[in-house]
């Protein structure tokens, strides 16, 4: 029976990356023997365009009924001032599927280190899981739009606060036993109680980890002066997509970063970086990501370790033989790279 994969492509460089991942995805899929049926459905602004809603019900059906879901990228200036932008339909989507925790991994290659803007001495080694969490606090909380005065209401509860430190502190058993909880627990109330219910749950349950908790003004330091002394950073909603950002050019650029959403009843899969309008349309895309965001698919939403393992050695082969889109110094584009990736599966 085929595992039925639901592609949102998006907007700007989104149907460029999914196309690479996708490409790759099935060429492992059939030396692995295992059968895929892709499905790709109006999501963002390319469904504003089409339906007059970036989210249709259509999309949400399908995507509710999939095994895994893959999303390229969102948004762009042409919809910046719609009713509902791009950007509420992936809140959206990401509320629907119930996907609370976002690993965001990033790891500097062997030999690599020279890709980031970081001194070779101190990207060296860094190997960094983000555990971003992806339904609650500003991202969620009431909203009030205005021109003279606006509103964001941050609201974490303690369940939700446990939920996602829980992913963090499993994974870190898997790995170098640390969790780096990040807040701002000497300002926001919200932070207090992140940091209490993540203390708790580690004296509880955790106690075999290593647990600290920095302040997310320091951490911002911190990665860039020492990312190798990290191992997993568990954050809330909007501290996670501002790390992110930066913790993924230590490992060379935006468009390495992948990144999986789970703990709903479907799996959602998506490079971390944007639609990059800057670059859409022009084949320089860097697909590694996506790709790597595919991998992870194969790993949380298919079973298929092995798969996933052929995937990311793929890339990490073609990046190190010297195959480097244009964010990287090189001169591939975003096909040729992906054939890279292709000549290297299995
Ligand atoms: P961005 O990530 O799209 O781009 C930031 C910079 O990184 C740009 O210079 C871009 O060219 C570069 N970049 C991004 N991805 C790249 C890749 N794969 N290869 C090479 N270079 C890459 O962020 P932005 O410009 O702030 O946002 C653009 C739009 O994307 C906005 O509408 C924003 O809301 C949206 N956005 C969507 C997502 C998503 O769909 N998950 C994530 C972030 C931003
Ligand atoms: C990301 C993006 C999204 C976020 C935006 C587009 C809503 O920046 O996936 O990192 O902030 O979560
Ligand atoms: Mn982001």
């Amino acid at each position: 029976m085929s595992r039925r994969i639901v592609l949102l492509p998006g907007d700007g460089v989104g149907p460029e990356v999914t196309a690479a991942a996708r490409l790759v995805l099935e060429e492992a899929a059939r030396r692995h023997d295992v059968a895929l049926a892709f499905e790709e459905h109006p999501f963002g602004g390319a469904a504003i365009d089409a339906a007059g809603d970036p989210f249709p019900d259509e999309t949400r059906a399908a995507c509710l009924q999939a095994e895994a879901v893959f999303l390229g990228a969102v948004g762009g200036p042409k919809w910046d001032g719609a009713p509902r932008r791009p950007e509420a339909g992936l809140l959206a989507l990401r509320e629907a599927l119930g996907v609370f925790a976002n690993l965001r991994p990033m790891r500097v290659l062997p030999g690599m280190e020279t890709l980031g803007p970081l001194k070779p001495e101190i990207a060296r080694g860094a190997d960094i899981l983000i555990v971003r969490e992806l339904t609650g606090g500003a991202y969620f909380g009431r909203r009030e739009e205005g021109r003279a005065r606006a509103r964001d209401e941050i609201v974490y509860a303690r369940e939700e606060v446990e939920r996602v430190a829980r992913v963090a502190f499993e994974a870190a058993r898997g790995r170098r036993g640390r969790v780096a909880s990040v807040d701002k627990a000497n300002v926001l109330a919200t932070s207090r109680l992140w940091r209490a219910a993540a203390s708790e749950l580690h004296e509880r349950e955790y106690p075999d980890v290593a647990l600290e908790h920095v302040l997310v003004d320091a951490m911002a330091m911190k990665l860039v002066l020492a990312p190798a002394s990290f191992d997993v950073i568990l954050t809330e909603n909007m501290f996670g997509d501002i790390l992110s950002d930066e913790a993924s050019v230590i490992a060379g650029s935006i468009g390495l970063s992948p990144s999986a959403s789970l703990g709903g009843a479907v799996g959602l899969y998506e490079p971390i970086h944007g639609s990059a309008p800057d670059i859409a349309g022009q084949d320089k895309a860097n697909p590694a990501g996506a790709i790597l965001s595919a991998a992870m698919l194969a790993r949380f939403s298919l079973g298929t370790e092995h798969m996933a393992r052929d995937i990311e050695q793929a890339v990490e082969e073609a990046i190190a033989s010297g195959a480097r889109t244009a964010d990287l110094g090189g001169t591939l584009g975003c096909r040729a790279f992906t054939q890279a990736v292709l000549e290297r599966l299995g």
